[in-house]
């Protein structure tokens, strides 16, 4: 699934760059960036929840199930808010479908 994403991604922002001309150059850049930060979500998660226990998959839950969980985890661990956010936001993209 996420590798999937990966590979679909550069390749649509391949197309679309060869079908809107120069003037979307700058926009380029702003994609590359944005499929970049995906992953700081997953490095968050992978160093954030793995302190006191092992990590329970994302799809171990669905995303309305991890909602409540992440929050009650930030209180544990005391948790940046925006940490958690972006955690949350990565737990959610890859969780256990309704
Ligand atoms: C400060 C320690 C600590 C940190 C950091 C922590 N957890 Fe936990 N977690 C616990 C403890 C203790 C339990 C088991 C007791 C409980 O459910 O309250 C638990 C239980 C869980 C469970 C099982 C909950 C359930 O209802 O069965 C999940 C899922 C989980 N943690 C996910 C996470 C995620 C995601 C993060 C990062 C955002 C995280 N944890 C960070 C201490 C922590």
């Amino acid at each position: 699934m996420k590798i999937k994403l990966f590979l679909v991604v550069p390749f649509l922002s391949l197309l679309s760059c060869v079908s809107k001309k120069q003037v979307t150059a700058t926009a380029q850049t702003t994609e590359v960036v944005a499929v970049n930060t995906e992953d700081p979500g997953k490095g968050l998660f992978q160093k954030q929840c793995a302190a006191c226990h092992d990590l329970y998959a994302p799809n171990a839950y669905t995303a309305q199930q991890w909602e409540p969980i992440v929050f009650e985890m930030q209180k544990k661990g005391d948790i940046p808010n925006d940490e958690t956010y972006i955690i949350l936001d990565y737990l959610k993209k890859n969780a256990k479908p309704q």
